[in-house]
């Protein structure tokens, strides 16, 4: 097992990454906050697959003050960094970049930022408005620090993937954007750091959202409308979820299909902890 190499600064990430783009390799980036588990072990690994012994797999380990809100707490979010590297040399990445926020935002936040458009405001942008800006500004920063041919996003994020790939293809920024698929426990609760905030009995209600989404995809065949009542009904049968959202959509979030693919996402407070997970269905026409 061979330790990636640190970089927490600009310089040190441009000598990390100096032989490989003398040589001509590709450079996959998956950018990450942090306290890594099976969903980022699974992202590493896609960027794995996808890249050759003359690549570099590089993950950033940044939390990012700009995607907090005044009410969320950024001091509270885990910080595991020694097991994070573990994990990283484990699964043979090539350069961790860990900067710090001053490396990162020289002079406080950025007087230019990404704008993320219409879709930021719906779904996870109602309750976090100004959320889905920093993700795009530190993503787009991180591009530019990192310069990566392709980038590897968890699907378990929906509406942050969608909203990478839109600025990718509207900004022109000519980087490859690999959707992962989500990783689950076998209960089928999808993996996020937050897990760890639940207690046995929130861990258990938890699943309803996972099975939620399982019962839409029984109903896909039957139309939209069967899909969102199979889901409902399955929410219906806990007090512990205070559901926040459950919308079909199209693969891009806009207007759900009459049939043909389609999204459902879903996000619910558990006691104090807020969870989202998503799944792909292929809506029937019902008839
Ligand atoms: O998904 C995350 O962990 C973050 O939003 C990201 C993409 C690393 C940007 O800070």
């Amino acid at each position: 097992m061979i330790a990636p190499v640190v970089a927490r600064t600009r310089a040190e990430l441009a000598e990390a990454l100096a032989t490989t783009r003398k040589a001509g390799g590709r450079v996959a980036l998956v950018p990450t906050m942090g306290a890594l588990h099976e969903g980022h072990v699974a992202l590493v690994r896609e960027a794995g697959r996808l890249t050759g012994p003359d690549d570099a797999v590089v993950v950033s380990i940044f939390v990012n003050p700009m995607q907090f809100g005044p009410n969320e707490d950024l001091a509270r979010y885990p910080r595991t960094f020694d097991a994070d590297l573990e994990k990283c040399a484990a699964e043979g990445v090539d350069v961790v970049f860990a900067p710090s926020v001053d490396e990162v935002y020289p002079g406080g936040e950025p007087q230019v930022t990404v704008q993320p458009g219409p879709v930021a405001e719906t779904l996870e942008g109602r309750s976090r408005p100004t959320h889905f800006r920093g993700v795009l500004t530190v993503v787009a920063k991180l591009f530019g620090l990192v310069r990566p041919d392709l980038a590897v996003f968890g699907q378990k994020d929906y509406q942050q993937l969608v909203l990478v790939r839109r600025m990718v293809e509207d900004l022109c920024m000519g980087v490859e954007v690999v959707g992962a698929d989500t990783v689950r426990e076998d209960s089928g609760l999808a993996l996020s750091s937050r897990n760890r905030y639940l207690n046995d009995e929130q861990k258990h209600e938890a699943l309803m959202l996972s099975e939620a989404l399982r019962a839409a995809q029984g109903a896909a065949s039957d139309g939209a409308d069967h899909a969102l009542a199979a889901a409902r009904a399955v929410l219906r049968r806990t007090t512990l979820v205070d559901l926040d959202y459950l919308v079909l959509t199209s693969p891009d979030l806009g207007e759900p299909p009459a049939s043909g693919q389609a999204r459902m996402l879903v996000a619910a407070r558990i006691g104090g902890t807020r969870l989202i997970d998503n799944t792909a269905l292929h809506l029937g026409s019902g008839n």
